[in-house]
């Protein structure tokens, strides 16, 4: 490719000092999609400055639960253009971020399709006329449908552009970039589908039919422990899930722990049900497979203890399990399990991860084909095909750690070597932080 096949965007880039990364992106597109993005990204260029240098307006989950609560129509057109103008805020900060990368990063495989994914959508937002009507309000929640589904392929993407980028980036900057596109992108995939819920809502109680239960996507008494046992009954009819990829299969047992709740079960708070299910979901799986691992002959295996406790400030989860801990030769902390980069956590460059993420990420389906979107899958009738295992691709536990400090909690991970592991979940039951975004 010669300069003179960049186009005015690129150069502009170029001129801001960001050649390289430009001209990477500009190879990754090929020469098609290189037309189409070409023209938007000269004219979207200064538009991203604008919005990259607004602050994004941070929300608390009692905010969203509080405006929500009382939805008028008035209310639900606010609410519509506050996405409407929020969401190109969010995306351009992230956009500027990946601009900020080096050139050798921006070229692997996987980053250049996210990069175009926020072009577009950036775009197609900051020219989204506003919302004045119930009607105007059905399309704009289409498009918004529309769009997290377009997305759906990001996480697997990013994974594995960071996970190629993993030589060329030190550790904290590789997991400090990584955080902020995975907490951004929760963010404004929650403000995007807490909206068109509302939507729902607000026309389905036109239509006679009340909700009690939700605020758009927050239960405002969402019980733990239905989460624990609608998370075990899930996986209990996976079991592929989670032995296909163990060697030992076929010597292993066919029977599975048992899942002890004990402490609060009666505990309810308003929280986001997918999130709580999605985090539970991979603590129990990684128990679950540990202790089949551990125990490959036991006649019965040891239960996985799922104690709730109930606090003035924070739901506590705890999950502990006898699957023999999380050391291993690769992974020395605990906490490396939450790392992208390949010097704390080298499994990040095992061939078979890289390959089940570069099938994942060229899927149509994306995530909502595998396991790191259980939160659609675990209570859908049109769950995916539930005959396949899903690929392990390794992002479960940074994916529930970023949940789960969202909105101000914890996760953390003890390991009793040689035993097993503790797992402790802190959610804030008060619903008073704003969301974990950073600029
Ligand atoms: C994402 O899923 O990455 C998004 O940014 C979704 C948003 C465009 C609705």
């Amino acid at each position: 490719m010669t300069w003179s096949t960049f186009t005015p965007a690129l150069r502009m880039l170029s001129r801001c000092a960001l050649p390289s990364t430009a001209r990477a992106i500009c190879r990754r597109l090929g020469p098609t999609r290189r037309g189409v993005s070409n023209a938007l990204h000269f004219y979207s260029n200064k538009q991203l400055e604008l919005y990259a240098s607004k602050e994004a307006k941070r929300l608390t989950l009692r905010q969203l639960v509080f405006f929500g609560r009382s939805m008028n129509e008035e209310r639900l057109i606010t609410s519509a253009n506050y996405v409407r103008t929020e969401l190109p805020v969010r995306i351009a900060h992230r956009l500027r971020d990946m601009q900020a990368l080096p050139y050798v990063v921006v070229t692997q495989e996987g980053l250049a399709k996210v990069y175009e994914l926020y072009w577009s959508a950036f775009d197609k937002f900051r020219r989204y006329p506003q919302v004045a009507t119930r009607t105007e309000n059905e399309a704009f929640c289409k498009f918004l449908r529309s769009l997290l589904d377009e997305h759906s392929t990001v996480i697997p993407n990013l994974s594995l552009g960071l996970s190629l980028s993993s030589p060329y980036l030190a550790p904290d900057r590789l997991d400090s970039f990584m955080r902020r596109m995975l907490v951004s992108r929760i963010s404004r995939r929650v403000l995007a589908e807490h909206h068109i819920a509302l939507s729902k809502d607000y026309e389905s109680r036109r239509d006679g039919n009340p909700h009690s239960d939700h605020v758009g996507v927050i239960y405002t008494g969402l019980n733990v422990r239905e989460s624990i046992e609608r998370c075990t009954n899930y996986l209990r009819d996976r079991a592929f899930d989670v032995d296909h990829d163990m060697p030992e299969h076929s010597n292993i047992r066919a029977d599975w722990s048992e899942v002890v709740v004990d402490g609060h079960t009666d505990t309810q708070f308003p929280y986001i049900k997918e999130h709580l299910d999605y985090i539970i979901f991979e603590l129990l799986k990684n128990s679950f497979r540990a202790t089949r691992i551990k125990h490959p002959h036991a006649e019965t295996l040891p239960p996985i203890r799922a104690t709730i406790v109930s606090g003035e400030n924070f739901v506590t989860i705890r999950i502990s399990d006898q699957g023999g801990g999380l050391l291993t030769p690769q992974i020395k902390s605990p906490s490396d399990l939450f790392s992208f980069s390949h010097v704390r956590n080298a499994t990040r460059m095992e061939h078979s991860r890289l390959g089940a993420l570069r099938t994942v990420s060229s899927s149509t389906k994306g995530m909502t084909a595998t396991v790191h979107e259980q939160l659609y899958a675990v209570n859908r009738v049109d769950a995916p095909d539930r005959s396949t295992p899903h690929p392990r691709i390794g992002i479960g536990l940074p994916m529930s750690n970023i949940y789960a400090t969202y909105f101000g909690g914890s996760l953390e991970l003890v390991s009793m070597d040689g035993f097993g592991t503790d797992v402790y979940l802190r959610l804030p039951r008060l619903g008073t932080n704003l969301e974990g975004i950073e600029l």
